[in-house]
């Protein structure tokens, strides 16, 4: 117990009998008044659990007004006095105590009488809390489409998670809304009128890491012509959001963690460390602890990010979204653009429920952009769905592949040649002959994740 206890009483030996009492029942005794004016300096400069209130105190206030100060600011007391003239009480009850008791008394009935009173207290808070959550306005989730069990799961951890500063680290198949998420977080946080800064660790190029995230100074090195301000320093008070956290190299991986560690960085060239205060968020679309166990992730950052880990289902496990996310991107397409599409035929509908959306809701929002560019009628007939990744290479004898279908084919067989590795030597980007970056946005963009290859 450490709750803090304020003892206000005139007389010595009885104020100090209550301190002993309480210190051997494991409270706190913050300190002991004889007067109002000296409770309430005390009170102002520390604010006390509960106060213990005697009636006739030194000075001409007694404990009653300050018990309607104390209930006015909502810090529980209960009063110990041996006065019990009738107009007495009646004055007491009207200040809501939450006992009083008749001295002189036995150690025992103090402690019972605090034990009731801190239970009954607990339960208004939690009632008070409650009723609280009802009035303030819902978690806001933009324009967070789903009704599925798996999202409304998720969506109840973003709202118990929002309003912290706890690192967040969200995981889940490329395409399933992980920066939606994100975005979620901090709108719902304290931070929200802050900047959320977000830093893409893929398309890091692996010599501008450090400057990118902790700034430079002038001639810090050369092409450093000017000051340059870090992600870090440009989101101070509010959220740095590190996108496809798996991706970044080991070198970065470790300032990284001296940042989080010490909450504090060195632009490149400085001579001196600040402070910055951020909240972390960091998303991925690889099992992190698959790339700890295979030396490709630091095991110290990801304890530190995965504090309160949120994991997105894939589409094809929130089958209750399908039609309801195909139908928000059929009318955000007529919105923009004014054709009147008004809705899908039974087939297409079953063409949507039946596929397994490999590149999640980024691919259902493509394919239903297409459709609807395609469309002449007033509904979408049929969806051009591409053969299912779990049909990928079985084309019929004569019959062509599309041209992302061979790409999809090729870019695989790269990274299963390189063992899953995308980036540096040996990498799949490597014998592809392209950047890193851009074979990361060709899988991206045809939904290639780890699972397929
Ligand atoms: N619940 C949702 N409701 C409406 N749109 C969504 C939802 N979830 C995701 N989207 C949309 O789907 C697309 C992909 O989402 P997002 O970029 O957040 O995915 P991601 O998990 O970060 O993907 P990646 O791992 O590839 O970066 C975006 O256009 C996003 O706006
Ligand atoms: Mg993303």
């Amino acid at each position: 117990m450490n709750e803090k206890i304020l003892i206000v009483e005139d007389e010595f030996i009885v104020a100090n009998d209550l301190k002993m009492i309480l210190k051997k029942g494991n409270y706190n005794v913050m300190g002991i008044a004889s007067s109002a004016t000296q409770a309430r300096t005390m009170i102002a400069a520390k604010r006390p659990d509960w106060v213990l209130l005697d009636i006739i105190l030194k000075g001409n206030e007694t404990g009653i007004d300050l018990a309607r100060e104390l209930a006015a600011v909502k810090i529980p007391f209960l009063f110990i006095s041996a006065n019990t003239n009738q107009s007495i009480l009646e004055a007491v009850k009207k200040t809501g105590p939450y006992g009083f008791m008749v001295k002189p008394f036995r150690e025992k009935d103090l402690l019972v009488m605090l034990d009731i009173a801190r239970y009954r207290h607990k339960i208004e808070n939690q009632q008070e809390l409650k009723t609280g959550e009802i009035e303030q306005a819902a978690p806001d989730f933009g324009e967070i489409i789903g009704q599925s069990p798996n999202l409304k799961e998720v969506l109840h951890k973003v709202s118990l998670v929002a309003p912290t500063d706890t690192s967040v680290l969200i995981t889940g198949e490329s395409g399933t809304g992980k920066e939606r998420i994100a975005h979620a977080l901090h709108k719902n946080s304290d931070r929200k009128n802050k900047p959320l800064v977000v830093v893409n660790c893929a398309a890091l190029p692996l010599s501008l890491v450090e400057s990118e995230l902790f700034g430079h100074e002038k001639g810090a090195f050369t092409g450093a012509n000017s000051l340059r301000t870090g992600k870090f320093e440009q989101a101070n008070g509010g959220t740095v959001f590190l996108d496809e956290i798996g991706e970044l190299p080991l070198d970065a991986q470790v300032k990284l963690l001296r940042v989080l560690q010490e909450k504090e960085i060195e632009r490149i060239g400085g001579n001196h460390t600040f402070k910055v205060d951020v909240r972390i968020i960091a998303a991925t679309n690889r099992n992190l602890e698959k790339e700890v166990a295979e030396g490709r992730f630091r095991l110290d950052l990801y304890y530190r990010l995965n504090v309160f880990p949120i994991e997105l289902p894939p589409l094809k496990n929130r089958k209750d979204d399908i039609l309801l996310l195909a139908n928000h991107f059929l009318l955000k397409f007529n919105k923009a653009n004014g054709k009147g599409i008004t809705g899908f035929s039974d087939k297409a509908q079953q063409q949507l429920l039946q596929y397994s959306w490999p590149g999640n809701i980024r691919e259902l929002e493509h394919l239903i952009e297409r459709s609807w560019l395609l469309a002449t009628g007033h509904e979408i007939d049929s969806i051009e769905l591409p053969a299912d990744s779990e049909s990928l290479g079985e084309t019929a004898p004569g019959e062509l592949s599309s041209l992302e279908d061979m790409e999809r084919k090729h870019i695989m067989q790269a990274l299963q040649a390189s063992g899953g590795k995308v980036f540096g030597s040996g990498g799949a980007a490597e014998m592809l002959k392209i950047p890193a970056t851009t074979l990361y946005s060709k899988m991206k963009k045809l939904g290639i994740q780890q699972e397929h290859y």
